[in-house]
């Protein structure tokens, strides 16, 4: 592996310390932007189209005009990849930000909006345990952000409402994740992902009209609909989640996480070893590796190379073998 971590910022491709934006930028002390994450599957990016509608949606809310073209974009974005790879093992992929802020300087002068796009490397082990161990969610007390103060459709780089959500439930149990409600107590989404659970075979999840469209949410109502799994989307509360049979958590980069338990309740039989995921989770699982010509999953367990991912593998290997038999 060799190479220079190369940042694209306005135009130009440059090193980390030569990506200097002023501390006296919106984007900067306001949070006044917008972002995308792009995963890419065996280094190729993932839905990339889906995720520039996404960005220009956004920037459309928050009424940035980027100063670049799609093309340019997409073509930055590919670029910005290119020069990145030799950086990571074959096996290993990148999650691609796009950070795009407003450029309006509180000391005046010239200010273009500023354009960002960087490469991360997904970091394998926070999301290889989630995938045979599950989330714990918990329900906070800090609500969604209403559709009419900052729509939860717009990906804003203020993320404060999602931010005092992640407090609020690391103080009741540090390694879970909350999962949102709006103003009426319907479920929303957790802080980083869009939630699904399944109940009498239905595969449920929250209106688009109070969470991010997320890509992966998108791709998911896809497969469903090819593996003959209904979908219904509604106003759903904890209630529904409590006499869920599976559940999960599904985003960019670590795609489907089931859920083991809501507020401390094992969902389904999820309390039971071995049980996660559950089987439709498990099929929507497949069905996404199949999509992508990655499984991500083992791709996550074998990046981890110690102890804990051979007991990680085993546990998932003994899952897949009992979802065949
Ligand atoms: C609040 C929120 N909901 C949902 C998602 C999932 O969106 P996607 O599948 O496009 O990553 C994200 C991803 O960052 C998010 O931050």
């Amino acid at each position: 592996m060799s190479g220079e971590n190369i940042i694209y910022l306005n135009g130009a491709f440059v090193t980390p310390e030569e990506a200097m934006v002023p501390v006296t930028e919106r984007g900067f002390f306001g949070g006044d932007g917008i972002y995308e994450v792009t995963r890419t599957f065996g280094h190729k990016l993932f839905s990339l189209d889906k995720h520039l509608d996404r960005l220009f949606r956004s920037l459309a809310y928050v009424r940035i005009d980027v100063g670049i073209t799609r093309e340019e974009l997409a073509a930055a974005t590919q670029e910005t990849l290119d020069r990145n790879l030799g950086r990571i093992d074959t096996l290993s992929d990148y999650a691609v930000w796009h950070v795009i802020t407003r450029g309006d300087n509180v000391m005046g002068g010239p200010s273009p909006t500023i354009v960002a796009l960087f490469c991360v490397e997904i970091e394998f082990d926070i999301y290889a345990g989630t995938y045979v161990n599950g989330l714990r969610l918990i329900t906070p007390g800090v609500r969604r952000t209403p559709v009419d103060s900052i729509d939860p459709k717009a990906k804003v780089l203020s993320r404060m409402n999602q931010i005092q959500a992640a407090l609020e439930v690391k103080r009741v149990d540090p390694g879970a994740t909350p999962l949102m409600l709006d103003g009426d107590g319907n479920i929303t989404e957790t802080n980083t992902g869009n939630f699904f659970f399944i109940a009498d075979g239905k595969l449920c999840t929250s209106r688009a009209r109070t969470v991010l469209g997320g890509v992966t949410r998108a791709t998911i109502l896809e497969l469903a609909a090819e593996l003959c799994i209904e979908v219904v989307e509604g106003d759903y509360t904890s209630y529904d989640v409590y006499a869920a049979d599976e559940a999960f958590v599904c985003s960019t980069t670590p795609v489907i996480m089931p859920t083991v338990s809501l507020n401390g309740a094992p969902i389904g039989s999820s309390g039971n070893d071995g049980s996660l995921p559950g089987p439709i989770t498990l099929r929507l699982i497949q069905a996404f590796i199949d999509h992508v010509g990655v499984d991500y999953v083992e791709q996550a367990m074998s990046q981890l190379g110690n102890n804990a991912a051979g007991g990680l593998a085993k546990a998932w290997a003994s899952r897949m073998a009992s979802s065949e038999s």
